[in-house]
């Protein structure tokens, strides 16, 4: 069985790892941060429902004790600052590109096989950093954002079908940000069913509209960014590639010529097993859609063109 550390004990690591808890596919999960007593506070009180809950797997919360991940098959790197409301995704990268390169590098030196799962914001470039900062190969280093995406995607779907949300199937590629995900909404089917043709053009734009700002309107609610459904979303690709699924789902990789793109990480199904991203596919985009993409892949570069000027990654 499989071993799984989660670096950030915050609202979504910690959701994360109790989501990994209950989907019973790990023996093994260490919750590490940086906070003295909050990681082993929060293991503490998740394996007192072990008994009610009825699974074996064990969790320890460490404070920067990176001798206890030692040998994960999976790292997730969720350590770093939330956005406030009104502020997006992209104005953390000054923060969180240190934390991130710093915990990520730790995490390697015990757990050298490890595939990494990159949360953090702004998440497509933190994903870039990790692959570029580490020398990994590109299969081992995959971004969370386009599933949770997707799941927004499908969630505004169904409440504007009034359908249930495991009926509608959508997906959304691109960046993760409000500005540069695109939900493919020409694609997305209830039942067998393209949805532009159940709604009305005015109700599938505002579907559209809300998946873009999802994680905005959270942030607002809640005065910070949300975590249930983020956490849920990691935790269901790491079954992926703990279990060997090979199920598809977007990913943030890296992209060397795929959807007419060089050296960027950003947001294309892809299949995950157990050696990661196993293989991306290419979708048929329309004009349009290509259009966007190309859009947004430029506006993800631009992002980790800071990395560079922050002298965080050498050109
Ligand atoms: N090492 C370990 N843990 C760290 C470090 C570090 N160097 N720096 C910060 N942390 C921990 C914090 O102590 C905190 O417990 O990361 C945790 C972050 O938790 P929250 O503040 O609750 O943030 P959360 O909502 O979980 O979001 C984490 O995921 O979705 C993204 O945008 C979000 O970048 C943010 C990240």
């Amino acid at each position: 069985m499989a071993k799984v550390t989660v670096i950030g004990a915050g609202n979504v690591g910690a959701t994360c790892a109790n989501a990994i808890l209950h989907m019973k596919y790990a023996s093994e999960i260490v919750l590490l941060d940086i906070k003295e007593g909050v990681s082993e506070g929060k293991a503490m009180d998740m394996m007192q429902t072990a008994k009610l809950y009825q699974f074996d797997c064990r969790i320890k919360g460490v404070t920067n004790d990176y001798k206890a991940t030692a040998d994960s098959d999976v790292v997730i790197i969720t350590s770093g600052m939330p956005r406030k409301p009104g502020m997006t995704r992209e104005e953390l990268i000054g923060v969180n590109a240190g934390i991130v390169n710093n915990v990520v590098s730790n995490a390697l030196q015990h757990s050298p096989n490890a595939i990494f799962l990159i949360i953090a914001n702004p998440m497509d470039p933190m994903t870039y950093l990790t692959l570029k900062s580490t020398g990994l190969p590109k299969n081992r280093v995959i971004g969370m954002g386009g599933l949770l995406d997707s799941s927004r995607f499908n969630y505004y779907l169904s409440q504007a079908l009034n359908v249930a949300a495991a009926d509608v199937e959508g997906i959304v590629i691109g960046g993760h940000g409000d500005t540069t995900m695109i939900p493919l909404i020409n694609k997305a089917t209830y039942k067998c069913t393209n949805v532009t043709s159940l709604l009305s053009k005015e109700a599938a734009d505002k579907v559209v509209a809300d998946t873009m700002v999802g994680g905005a309107t959270l942030t607002k609610l809640l005065g910070t960014s949300a975590w249930y459904a983020p956490g849920a979303a990691a935790a269901v690709m790491v079954k992926s590639i703990i279990m060997d699924e090979k199920k598809v789902f977007p990913c943030c990789v890296y992209l060397d010529g795929e959807y007419g793109q060089k050296d960027l990480c950003i947001g294309v199904p892809a299949v995950l097993g157990n050696t990661g991203c196993e293989k991306i596919i290419e979708l048929d985009l329309n004009e349009e859609e290509q259009q966007l993409f190309a859009k947004s892949a430029a506006a993800v570069k631009n992002t980790n063109n800071v990395l560079y000027d922050m002298k965080i990654l050498k050109a």
